[in-house]
């Protein structure tokens, strides 16, 4: 079978398509012939561990997984002895991040802990956009304690036009929120497609200086300061990044937690992320069935231009989610 590996760390360029074994399910694990994948900004995190201290866990000098490729939309092919959740046939989707990786291929052979049954009217294609990116735009619009923007904040998605940032807008807009977008000058249609009230174009306003307050801000890759964020934050309101460099998410693990606490806000990295939590794919899965949430694909690739996948995404030219179809 084809599979995308890459024996070291470096750009896309160390990405290859090689022919390997087809796996033997074993267990509880479940073969699954990927009908669909998607590109996530983790994937080329992984390629250039981001933020560096990722190496701890990654491997230090080199990848220990070569595998590649987290979201997967597929059918079960073959099944182990201990799986009782799905048979041959089923259509399953699933985030490979706790399972290996390896999305980026005809097959998947992992633990049928990993995935779920795709629901009835959910092709390959807009399941395989869910299961990362949805997943951190429900709960970045949720903090541990349960609370959520309600109907009438202003709620802030800097990052609006990439993977998460749609889903964010959307949810957001699906509980009552009134809903701005940051994003680059090119994709401001695009995030006022999604049902954005506003939008923002930050290359040439800081929304930060801009002199609005916001109940809540999703930031799906730090690019400002605690200090400036706080700026644009109403006194009780909740600022929650996904991820960045390591310099902007070791200030969101420390520093902003106390900026918050000292000035009466929630500020922070989110760190009760629970990847392919099933109620909130269900919760994903039933707005997208009410028409309330639209899986936004910007492309797609055939496997074997998985680099030129990788690229559009690395380069900023995606607008929403970047297919790999085997
Ligand atoms: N906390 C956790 O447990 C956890 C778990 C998994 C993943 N993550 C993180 O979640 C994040 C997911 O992000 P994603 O996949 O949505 O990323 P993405 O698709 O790459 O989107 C990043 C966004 O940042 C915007 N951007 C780029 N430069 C900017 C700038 N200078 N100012 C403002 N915005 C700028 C881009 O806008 P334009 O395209 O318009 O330029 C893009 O919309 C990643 O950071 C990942 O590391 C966190």
């Amino acid at each position: 079978m084809k599979a995308a590996l890459r024996e070291r760390y470096g750009s896309t360029d160390v990405v290859e398509l090689h022919e390997i074994d087809k796996p033997q399910p074993v267990d509880d694990e479940v073969l699954v012939r990927v009908r669909a994948a998607s590109v996530n900004r983790a994937d080329l995190d992984g390629l250039t561990p981001r933020p560096q201290f990722v190496r701890l866990f990654i491997g230090l000098r080199a990848p220990r997984q070569p595998r590649i490729g987290l979201d997967a939309a597929g059918l079960v092919e073959a099944v182990g002895p201990g799986v009782t959740r799905f048979k041959v046939g089923d259509r399953v989707f699933g985030d490979m991040f706790s399972f290996g990786s390896g999305s980026f291929a005809e097959y998947v052979c992992t633990s049928e802990r990993a995935f779920l049954p795709i629901p009835v009217g959910l092709t390959f294609e807009d399941a395989a956009t869910l299961p990362h990116s949805a997943v951190l735009g429900v709960q970045g619009l949720r903090l541990r304690d349960g609370r959520t923007p309600k109907a009438g904040d202003r709620v802030l998605i800097d990052g609006a036009s990439g993977n998460v940032g749609p889903f964010a807008v959307q949810i957001a807009k699906d509980m009552g929120a009134e809903v701005t977008g940051v994003a680059r000058t090119g994709k401001l249609d695009f995030v006022r497609s999604l049902g954005a009230d506003h939008v923002i174009d930050y290359t040439s306003t800081d929304y930060t200086r801009a002199g609005k307050v916001y109940d809540w801000i999703v930031d799906t890759d730090s690019h400002h300061s605690v200090l400036a964020v706080r700026r644009a934050l109403a006194p009780g309101g909740v600022y929650v990044t996904l991820g960045g460099t390591s310099w902007p998410i070791l200030a969101a693990m420390l520093g902003a937690p106390l900026v918050g606490r000292a000035t009466g806000r929630r500020m922070g990295l989110l760190l009760w992320w629970k990847p392919f939590n099933p109620p909130d794919v269900d919760r994903v899965t039933e707005l997208i069935a009410a028409g309330k949430v639209r899986p936004a694909i910007d492309r797609r690739f055939p496997l074997d231009q998985v680099v030129d996948a990788l690229r559009w995404v690395d380069d900023g030219r995606a607008k929403g989610k970047v297919l790999v179809i085997p």
